[in-house]
């Protein structure tokens, strides 16, 4: 039963890395605090972590700015349905108030983001690029971990470990 489970969500895994061309990597945890301090969004902004596996980004916001008083509307894209259901058994762990969807987030509508992340992959960056250009809304703020996005201006770097972490505010 539990490996008849298991082979089903490995299975699954394998069809939507493929489909996606994005493995689940997660970033590493002594990162987040660092990217967290860049949300300055006001209370009730929408901010929106596109591939989000686990949630584990999207919590640990949460938890940051409930110290800060400032409570986001934190929603979550994630189509491989293993970390999705991982994420969502953390959501009942932590009684968090973060929304997880099985979504592909470049089918969604964007324009009530205030601010994003991502943790993709180069090859899709291209892509992903167009999309935030045409779906997020003048002033969004964008944090990529580990890769640019082509043709848009980078308004600051931050020293993340292994690799570098890119802000971008849409014009
Ligand atoms: C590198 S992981 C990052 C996970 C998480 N953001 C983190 O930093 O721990 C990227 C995730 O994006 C998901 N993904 C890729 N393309 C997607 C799409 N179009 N819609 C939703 N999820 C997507 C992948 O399934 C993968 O789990």
């Amino acid at each position: 039963m539990a490996a008849g489970l298991t082979i089903i969500l490995g299975a699954g895994m394998i069809f939507i890395n493929l489909k996606t061309k994005v493995p689940w990597v997660k970033i590493p945890n002594s990162n987040l605090n660092l990217i967290s301090q860049e949300i300055n969004l006001p209370p009730g902004s929408l901010f929106c972590d596109l591939g989000c596996g686990d949630g584990r980004v999207l919590f640990f916001i949460e938890k940051q700015e409930l110290k800060k008083g400032q409570p986001l509307k934190l929603v979550g894209y994630e189509l491989a349905f293993y970390p999705y259901l991982r994420g969502q058994f953390l959501k009942f762990w932590f009684a968090s108030k973060v929304e997880l969807k099985n979504k592909n987030f470049l089918k969604q509508d964007l324009g009530a983001a205030q601010g994003v992340f991502i943790f993709l992959v180069e090859r899709i960056m291209p892509k992903v690029a167009l999309a935030l250009q045409s779906k997020l809304k003048p002033g969004a703020l964008v944090i990529s971990y580990a890769f640019k996005l082509p043709n848009w201006r980078i308004y600051k770097t931050l020293e993340t470990k292994p690799s570098q972490t890119y802000i971008y505010l849409k014009n």
